[in-house]
Parts: C-alpha cells; structure tokens; sequence
C-alpha cells in the first residue's frame, strides 16, 4: 500500500516561496499543508491551492501538525524560523543561507543536532543529475587529481530586483545570494575550501552591498580555485543561464565552471571531459567527450529527499551543517573583501 503524503508547510511564498509551493503540489510524495506568510498576497495564494493559511509558525501551530515545513523567508529570518521549527520537533528544509552569520547558524545546527531534529539546506544544485554526475567521474578519477577550478556567475538583476528592502541590505548580496550557491558546489565538487581572498565593488549601483566580487579559493587538497560574481554584467554564463533547470531564465549553450586536474578537464554544466589522446602531454592530440546525464528537476528531487529524510530512510543531502560549512566560507570571503588579508575558514 503507498504511503500516506509528507504534510508540508511552506514558510514565505515570495519568489522561491512559490516555485517550492508547485513543486510540493507536483511530488507525489508530499502534500501542501499551509501557506505561512503575513502577506495579503499570501492568503490569496493559499486559497488558490487549496491549502490553509497562516500569518507565522506560531499561529500554524496552534491548528496543525505538520510533517515538516519549507523555509523560504528573507535570509534575515531563516534562524529564528528554524528555530521555532526545531523547538516544536519539525523538520525543516531551510532556504540559502542557513543564516547570515555563522554564530546563528552554529547555534541553529547544534539545537537541530542535540533535538534530533532534521535540518536541509536548500542548496538544491546538488540534487542535479548535472552535479551528480560530475562528482562521480571527478570522484572516479576520470580527471586525475584536481588542480585548479575556474567559475563564472555573472548576470544581471534589474533595478526593479532591489525594490524589495531587504534585498538591499546586509547579507542580500550576490555572495550571500548567488556566490553562494557556487561555493556550495565547488565544496561538493572539489572538497574542503581552507583559505581564501577577496576584492568587492559596489561602484555602480552604491547600495550597502556589493554588486561584484572576485574570489579567491585554497582546497584542503591543495587545488586552488578563482570565482568571479556579479549582479550588474550582462552575460550568458552563470549557473541560472547554462544549467536550463530554471524555465524562468535563458538556457545558453556555454558553460559557468572549468574544473582542471591531471589527466583531464570538465566543463560544468556541460560535462565536456577534455582528454590528450594518449598521453598527458600539451603536444598531444586533445579531445573531449560529453557525458551523458538525464534531466530532472532539482527542486523537485530536493522535495523527495525532503520526505525521504522525514520518513527516516534518507539522509539529507544538504544537512544543516554541510549548509554552515558553506556559510564559514561565505562568511571568510565577506572578512577577506573587508580586511584586505587572507582569511582561513575555520
Ligand atoms: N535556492 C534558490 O535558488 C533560491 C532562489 C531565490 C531565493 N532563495 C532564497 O529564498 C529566500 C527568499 O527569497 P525570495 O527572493 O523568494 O524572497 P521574497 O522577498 O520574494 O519572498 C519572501 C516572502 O517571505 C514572506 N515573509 C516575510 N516575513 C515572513 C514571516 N515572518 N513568516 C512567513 N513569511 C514571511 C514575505 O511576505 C515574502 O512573501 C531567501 O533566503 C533567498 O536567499 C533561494
């Protein structure tokens, strides 16, 4: 007999809010509970798909019980919601950035840790076939040892984008934003970022964040890696634009990371693996061969690893603290651009 659905409450149905609240109604695994959010448009929302409607967790959880909730509130909210979530026992995927600041998410993991309560990232590129693939031919050698990577997440937010308050502030930058789903993948690619560097701008548009940043990255393996982010570069290579797992932006036929190593190179998200055709030497014949990988939706099978985790027979595949790690490397990039130095991400 299938199982009952996962009963999930969807926390903030702004921009990411809403594509979470399809996906939940798409999976067959999962049930829409509730729309939680204060906005008019909201409890409009919620009436449209069929579910109930709160102002905040509090109020939800007078009335319901749910399964588990879906985070997707401004970054500035993210820990005191996974807190209310991990003090009434419900798990919770949370949105990027675990948090703003690494002190707050420490303190979020360590009570979802000692409660026993499970925490998901929303780091959603690692649920791509793309990434999977990747990681299993870097992982199987196919590439040697990894020696330098090179990544590119240039777009271009209009100025209507900013019209939001918070998207102004700290932690609202395209680090915090974008950057930091890159870095994500980069860890999960290449393995442990020990050190880094940085330069920021905000020349153009003069808000309280950056528009631009140039990063770069020491591997604990010893491979170095550059990154470069803005929101203010028209441009067809970013993850959004080459990766075509958003309908909602251009899907160009170019590339946004270059991971180099000994006996090989890959092109993500097109996987081309660049080979010499006998031996690694630059005199050599080189060729490339693509690697084949089926489309899914990653939002999706986040979703399914979601009720997998809360049905105990999955581990998240973005835990909470796999989502501070990548935030203590968001974080040292921001000190690095500040200070000037070299930051080791502790
Ligand atoms: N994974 C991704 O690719 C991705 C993409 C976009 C945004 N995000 C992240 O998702 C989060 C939301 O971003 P967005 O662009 O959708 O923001 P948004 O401003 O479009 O939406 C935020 C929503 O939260 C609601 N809200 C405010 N206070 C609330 C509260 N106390 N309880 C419940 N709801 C509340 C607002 O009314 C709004 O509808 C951010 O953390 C952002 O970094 C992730």
């Amino acid at each position: 007999m299938a199982e009952p659905p996962i009963r999930l409450a969807v926390l903030g149905a702004g921009l990411i809010g809403k594509r979470h609240i399809d996906h939940v109604l798409n999976e067959e695994c999962a049930e829409l509970l509730a729309i939680v959010d204060p906005s008019p448009e909201a409890k409009i929302l919620a009436v449209q798909k069929n579910a109930a409607w709160y102002p905040n967790f509090v109020a939800m959880m007078e009335h319901e019980s749910p399964d588990g909730i879906i985070v997707s509130t401004p970054n500035q909210m993210h820990v005191a919601n996974g807190l209310e979530a991990v003090a009434a026992g419900v798990p919770a995927l949370i949105e990027k950035p675990i948090a703003d600041e690494v002190a707050d998410a420490t303190k979020l993991v360590e009570a979802a840790e000692t409660a026993g309560v499970p925490l998901l990232v929303g780091h959603h590129r690692r649920h791509n076939p793309l990434i999977q693939a990747a990681k299993n031919a870097i992982d199987a050698g196919r590439i040697g040892q990894v020696v330098a990577v090179q990544g590119t997440c240039w777009f271009y937010k209009p100025d209507a984008y900013f019209d939001i308050p918070w998207r102004r502030g700290k932690g609202a930058g395209p680090i915090f934003v974008n950057l930091i789903h890159d870095v994500d993948l980069l860890r999960y690619l290449c393995g442990e970022v020990v050190s880094v560097q940085a330069m920021e701008s905000n020349a153009l548009r003069g808000n309280a964040v950056e528009e631009t940043a140039v990063v770069l990255l020491r591997f604990a393996s010893g491979a170095l890696g550059t990154v470069n982010v803005s929101d203010k570069i028209v441009a067809p290579w970013s993850w959004e634009f080459t990766s075509g797992e958003n309908p909602a932006y251009s899907h160009t036929q170019e590339t946004c990371y270059m991971i180099g190593g000994t006996l090989g190179s890959l092109t993500v998200p097109y996987l081309d693996l660049w080979h010499h055709k006998t031996k690694p030497d630059w005199w050599e014949p080189i060729a490339c061969e693509r690697l084949p990988v089926e489309a899914k939706d990653p939002l999706g099978l986040q979703i399914q690893n979601l009720c997998d985790v809360i049905r105990g027979v999955a581990q998240p595949v973005v835990s909470g603290r796999e989502g501070l790690n990548t935030l203590k490397v968001i974080a040292a990039v921001k000190e690095a651009a500040a200070t000037g130095r070299a930051i080791d991400v502790v």
